[in-house]
């Protein structure tokens, strides 16, 4: 049975510290923590931990991350959000395998693999941070088992910050709160549960039958904690919200505090705005001040989600219980808004996702195909505009990577509110047609489009494109 909520207090993952200026080392490895009361849940973690270290780091501070692998498979790693040479961006079939770990490459594999690219116990990423500051996450990408290893723990936020930003005077320190939503499920001796199909995770990829439209638990964690609680001060808080979820959306509505959103998937937006509610899908991200002055000292306030029921309707809970030093105010402004204008747009697509026949059996896919890691089906040109629409079947939180976009129209009307600000990411909702206006800057290479509900995206919901 679930726990209790509001039992375990809300915990703050560490700050990844540097070896030497600019210089991180990660090690991948299994442990033991104690998630739900009483139990023992054997993740899969950043340096043992889940959530992973956060990183805090500053635009035009160029980072490096080594990741030493001592897990019992392959991972690769990917920046989500960042502006990354395709070599760092953590492609699925370019992994770190484990020292002396007998590994069959794409074994049991529903897509063609010809080329691997394998590195003997660890490698280096490269980031060279050279974005506004956002609010990012790293996590797992390897191909075919991205889902399950996710769900094991590999997931850690990562912070971009600059002198824009700094000039806001935005609440920091104890004031901001990265706070990372996922649901899991668990066996009751604490252990995760999910519907592997071999739980090796070297064998036959993918979930069982029931679960083809994504894996979804009924406990709901912050931070790694179920239901946590908070105990916050009387004052304005930064919240950096991030669904981390394999397929669960959420619709986040609090008792007598509303959101003032200020920032998107890859930056502050121009002006704050306020929220009664919002949905966030899978790897969107929100940064959001909220106000507890507006509640006496002593109150609880509940973090619902709107979608869930059966204890998924609620996330944690903040408890006002102290008088705070200082106030913080909403800026007026945060950044100067970076428009894209319609003749910037030099080409147009459109990417379909959908459930296909394939042969005897169905697929998710992009434009009828499955993901071929030897095909690309884009080639924007660096440093030009295009517009992309996405159409869907079903709930597809579609992803780019590399490149930021604008949403433009959502089935031919304005976007919704939840749409505002450069993103990455888009909550794409059954029978929907979204348009973006997406700029590709930074760099030429082979990068990724795919939906990021992580069981679609291991059923081969995945497309490269090329900048050329
Ligand atoms: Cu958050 Cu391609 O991933
Ligand atoms: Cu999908």
């Amino acid at each position: 049975t679930p726990p209790e909520p509001f039992r375990v207090r809300l915990p703050i993952p560490a700050t990844a510290e540097p070896v030497s200026p600019g210089r991180f080392e990660v090690t991948q490895r299994v442990a033991d923590v104690e998630i739900i009361p009483g139990t023992t849940t054997r993740v899969w973690g950043y340096d043992g931990t889940f959530p992973g270290p956060t990183f805090d780091v500053r635009r035009g501070e160029p980072v490096t991350v080594t990741i030493h692998n001592e897990l019992p498979a392959p991972t690769s790693t990917h920046l989500h959000g960042g502006v990354t040479p395709a070599d760092s961006d953590g492609y699925p079939t370019d992994l770190i395998v484990p020292t002396g770990l007998d590994f069959e490459p794409g074994h049991g594999s529903h897509m063609e693999v010809k080329e691997w690219r394998l590195h003997d116990g660890s490698r280096e990423y490269e980031y060279p941070l050279d974005q506004p500051a956002a609010t990012l996450w790293y996590h797992d990408h390897r191909m075919d088992f991205t889902a399950p290893q996710v769900w094991r723990g590999l997931a850690g936020m990562f912070l971009i910050r600059d002198d824009d930003e700094d000039r806001l005077d935005l609440p920091r320190g104890e004031y901001e709160l990265p706070l990372m939503l996922c649901d899991r499920a668990f066996e009751d001796d604490g252990s995760f549960k999910y519907p592997s199909i071999d739980d090796s995770l070297l064998g036959v990829p993918g979930v069982e039958g029931d679960y083809h439209q994504g894996v979804e638990g009924d406990v709901i964690l912050v931070n790694g904690a179920p239901w946590p609680e908070a105990s916050v001060a009387n004052t304005m808080y930064r919240l950096r919200l991030l669904n981390a979820s394999n397929a669960r959306r959420f619709e986040l509505a609090m008792d007598e505090v509303g959101f003032t959103q200020i920032g998107s998937d890859s930056g502050l937006l121009p002006q704050p705005q306020e929220l009664e509610t919002l949905t966030i899908a899978p790897a969107e991200r929100f940064d959001v001040l909220v106000d507890f002055s507006q509640v006496p000292v002593g109150t609880r306030v509940v973090l619902r989600n709107r979608l869930g029921s059966d204890g998924t309707d609620v996330v944690m809970r903040f408890h006002v219980d102290r008088e705070a030093e200082s106030g913080a105010a909403v800026p007026r402004r945060l950044v100067e808004p970076a428009t894209m204008t319609p003749d910037e747009v030099v080409a147009a697509r459109t990417f379909a996702f959908a459930l296909t026949n394939q042969g005897d059996h169905q697929m998710w896919t992009i434009n009828g195909r499955p993901f071929d890691p030897e095909q690309s089906l884009a080639s924007p040109r660096l440093d030009t505009v295009e517009r992309w629409t996405f159409t869907s079947d079903f709930h597809h939180p579609v992803h780019v990577h590399m490149a930021h976009f604008q949403v433009l129209t959502r089935n031919g009307k304005p976007p919704a509110p939840e749409d505002a600000g450069w993103k990455d990411t888009v909550d794409l909702r059954p029978y929907e047609v979204v348009e973006v206006a997406i700029k590709f800057s930074g760099h030429r290479g082979r990068y990724m489009i795919h939906c990021h509900n992580l069981e679609h995206e291991d059923m081969a919901m995945m497309a490269n494109f090329d900048v050329v």
